[in-house]
């Protein structure tokens, strides 16, 4: 991948997750070994959700911000000829490593999400778990995405709400009750200087800002999904108390469908 003419978020990201792939490495191995997928921050089981065809087989699937691959390895599971794509170094070596452990026959790519070195039309499933869904330029990934995806084919991701950065402090602690920006207007937030997890720069858009740039990029929607935390569990989630969590969104969800 060149380095050349890199975007000051997409520079930064690299390095976040370089910094961080270690302490990510022990949750990419219990995930790998997981049969039934879960998904985000609260672990919603797939049997609650469907996100993933129950057979794979025959589909060329690609994963955008694969981190450490194990959503690609719960595709390959059930069939399909999976890659994924990641920018970060680090955390392809994780995802190499636990592919050399399980041999399911991922391929991993160093690259940037935004813009892949894939051809037109290589892919029928494309799906992103806190990846490209929230370190990408939602107007760059979803085009990108897109592009790489066959007619016919469907786009799932799965990402932080907007409602949880609105009421997120700069400071980098649990989202609150109060405002603490303002709704319209979300893009980017810069987390470099935050108190607690100092590094990266996450995306994310107004609902209709989502539908807005998934339309732009092709797509229809066929779900949106808000799941709401667990009655039990743990307390509280990377971003959010698991009690703020049953009461406001955390989380979101799209399925989407680029037409034949
Ligand atoms: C939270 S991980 C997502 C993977 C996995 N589902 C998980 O939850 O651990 C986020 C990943 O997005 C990757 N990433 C960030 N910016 C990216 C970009 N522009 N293109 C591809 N991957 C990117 C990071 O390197 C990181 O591995």
């Amino acid at each position: 991948m060149s380095n050349d003419n890199q975007s000051t978020y997409l520079q930064e990201n690299r390095r976040y997750w370089n910094s961080v792939a270690d302490w990510w490495a022990p949750r990419g191995e219990a995930a790998w070994q997981r049969r039934e997928p879960v998904w985000g921050i609260w672990g919603v089981p797939e049997s609650e959700v469907q996100l993933l065809p129950t057979s794979m087989q025959g589909l060329n699937a690609v994963e955008l911000g694969c981190g450490t691959g194990y959503v690609g390895a719960w595709m390959a599971r059930r069939g399909a000829v999976v890659t994924g794509i990641d920018l970060s170094e680090r955390q392809l070596e994780t995802a190499r490593r636990l592919e050399a452990d399980h041999g399911l026959g991922v391929t991993f790519v160093h690259g940037n999400a935004e813009a892949t070195p894939f051809a037109d039309a290589s892919f029928d499933f494309a799906i992103s778990e806190y990846g490209a869904a929230l370190w990408c330029d939602p107007y760059l990934w979803l085009r990108e995405a897109s592009r790489i995806l066959k007619p016919d084919g469907r786009l799932v991701f799965w990402t932080q709400h907007p409602f949880a950065y609105v009421t997120a402090p700069q400071d980098g602690s649990l989202s609150t009750e109060r405002l603490e920006r303002p709704y319209f207007g979300l893009r980017m937030m810069d987390w470099t200087a935050a108190a607690e997890d100092p590094g990266g720069m996450e995306f994310t858009l107004p609902l209709s800002g989502w539908f807005e740039a998934l339309t732009a990029a092709g797509f229809v929607v066929e779900r949106l999904l808000e799941p709401q935390a667990p009655a039990t569990g743990p307390d509280e989630a990377f971003f959010v108390s698991r009690r703020w969590a049953q009461a406001y969104p955390s989380e979101l969800a799209f399925v989407a469908h680029k037409p034949g």
